[in-house]
């Protein structure tokens, strides 16, 4: 099955060898799985309460890949994880989580400025609702960035569906769409501005921020993304998953697109794999990697790198080793075809520019014919859309959402929340490229037979496979890993491995 594989990709062929002692034996390698995991357990909070059972569930799982059974191996299946039906997403309020305050009320207007691309800003909407829950706050529409990279003029209500936002949310906190004329005219100055610290925690609101809402009726908080912490009890959590993945919907032309991309998709074939390519030439400049393409590639990415005047000398190489580089989309393609998916699967790809445009993709089409993006699938439907960045970032995620498995080729904020959401829906397949591992398998691909390379791939993904016991209290970011949101049904499935009994564990809300 692997003879179609392109082994002599210029992507590879111009990438400098590395010694013997470059990459690990099978065996080193999974002594250093097993330290990774150790020193993991180590940096948790609590050690004694079911840590070390989850390790070893891990083990099992790791262990499943290549276990033999009369004689075979048997597989995962990659396309869906085995344990995937036992896990919903929970995330409805606890019958002691007190009334929204009414706006007459409330303690004043929070209003909000959201920073960052289509997701980032996400994260931002998320969090503002929860921060006008800690203040007692009247949420006003959050404003979306048109500033950022992505410059996009879209309002909330281009995007977002703003009554459904409102009227889903209206138990939790209320919002409305503007401050009214009344209360404007009455206030003796414009609303306070303020931008709270990254990840500032509940009583940094009620210490700092709540003072100036009640003296001046309003308050603004800027550059809103990742402006709360992390941690935060679970009623709160909750209501961030029912923001998240409830309340912000996409306007109906947006999700009607998206859908009939989605179908277009299954009618051709059953299921599909979701790519998420981000590849564009400013990202690649940012990341100081090298991607193969030579002294025009150096050129032009140091070119675009002098834009940012602090950033420190990268040693490519190094980076690289270091799995801080995007995967190429031919990486993306070996990898997938490594952990089985054949080359007749349909593959829809969600990008914005791609640097080297269709020489880059070229590689990955070789590998998987049957490529499709939203530009194939729309045609005409897609021209309202093309000055909008954030609403075409919103049609790929509505079709990487519904996608069977969903791929990213990096670590940005698509590739979390979708993941998480994911989650949250059952435990979609997610693939996360481990690419410090897979960094050392792709330099190193050429002097192995095609077999050993997929094994090794498989070994290295291990983890990276979105399976529910790879959910670790403590580990990422909540919209990464919303534990408090997925609970394990309670009916204990027939014939299930006896890991399977103890799996509920490895998650904090389940044993409560
Ligand atoms: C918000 O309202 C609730 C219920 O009225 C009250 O218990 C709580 O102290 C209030 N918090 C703030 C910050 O005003
Ligand atoms: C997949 O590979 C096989 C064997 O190499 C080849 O015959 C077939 O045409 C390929 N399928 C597609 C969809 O390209």
């Amino acid at each position: 099955m692997a003879k179609d594989v392109e082994l002599h990709s210029p992507d590879f062929a111009s990438r400098k060898r590395i010694g013997r002692s470059g990459w690990s034996s099978p065996k080193a390698l999974s002594r250093s799985l097993l330290l990774g995991s150790v020193l993991f357990s180590l940096g948790l909070i609590s050690l004694l309460t079911g840590h070390i059972a989850s390790d070893i569930e891990w083990s099992q799982f790791r262990g499943r890949w290549r276990s033999k059974k009369g004689g075979y191996r048997v597989p995962i299946d990659i396309w869906k994880s085995e344990f995937s039906n036992l896990y919903y997403g929970c995330s409805d309020r606890g019958p002691n989580f007190r009334p929204a305050v009414r706006e007459g009320r409330s303690n004043g207007y929070l209003l909000i400025a959201t920073s960052g691309g289509l997701n980032q800003q996400r994260t931002g909407i998320t969090d503002a609702v929860v921060v006008a829950r800690i203040l007692n706050a009247t949420l006003v529409v959050p404003e979306l960035d048109h500033d950022s990279f992505w410059k996009d003029e879209s309002d909330f209500a281009n995007i977002f569906d703003v009554n459904w936002f409102i009227s889903s949310l209206s138990k939790d906190v209320t919002i409305i769409k503007r401050i009214p004329d009344k209360v404007m005219r009455s206030m003796e100055k414009p609303p306070y501005t303020m931008r709270p610290p990254r990840k500032s925690t509940p009583e940094y609101y009620l210490d700092v921020a709540l003072p100036i809402l009640l003296r001046r009726r309003a308050l603004q908080l800027t550059k809103f993304d990742y402006r709360l912490i992390n941690e935060l009890d679970e009623e709160l959590q909750k209501l961030r998953c029912r923001v998240n993945y409830h309340a912000l919907r996409f306007t109906k032309p947006i999700q009607g697109l998206g859908q009939k991309l989605v179908k277009k998709m299954r009618r051709m074939s059953p299921r599909f794999i979701a790519i998420h390519l981000r590849f564009e030439p400013d990202m690649l400049a940012f990341s100081g990697c090298y991607y193969g393409g030579g002294d025009k590639e150096r050129y032009e990415l140091s070119e675009i790198r002098k834009r940012w005047e602090t950033l420190p000398d990268l040693n490519a190489e190094d980076e690289r080793d270091r799995g801080k580089c995007p995967l190429t989309p031919f990486e993306v393609g070996l990898m997938l075809r490594a952990l089985g998916f054949r080359n007749n699967t349909y593959i829809y790809v969600a990008s914005g520019e791609i640097y080297g445009g269709e020489d880059t993709l070229r590689p990955l089409r070789n590998l998987f014919p049957n490529f499709y993006n939203k530009e194939m699938l729309a045609g005409e439907d897609l021209k309202p859309y093309l000055p909008f960045s954030s609403r075409l970032a919103a049609i790929d995620y509505i079709v990487s959402d519904e996608s069977d498995v969903f791929v990213t080729n990096n670590n940005g904020n698509m590739a979390k929340i979708l993941a998480g959401r994911r989650r949250y829906m059952g435990h979609k397949r997610t693939i996360r490229p481990n690419a410090k591992k897979l960094s050392s398998l792709f330099k190193g691909r050429m002097r192995m037979n095609w077999k050993t390379f997929s094994n090794k791939v498989k070994s290295a993904q291990k983890g990276f496979m979105g399976e529910p016991d790879e959910m670790r209290p403590g580990r990422g970011e909540f919209h990464e890993f919303p534990t408090s949101c997925i609970c394990r049904t309670t009916a204990v499935a027939e014939g299930l491995p006896k890991l399977g009994t103890t799996r509920g564990e490895t998650l904090p809300t389940l044993t409560k």
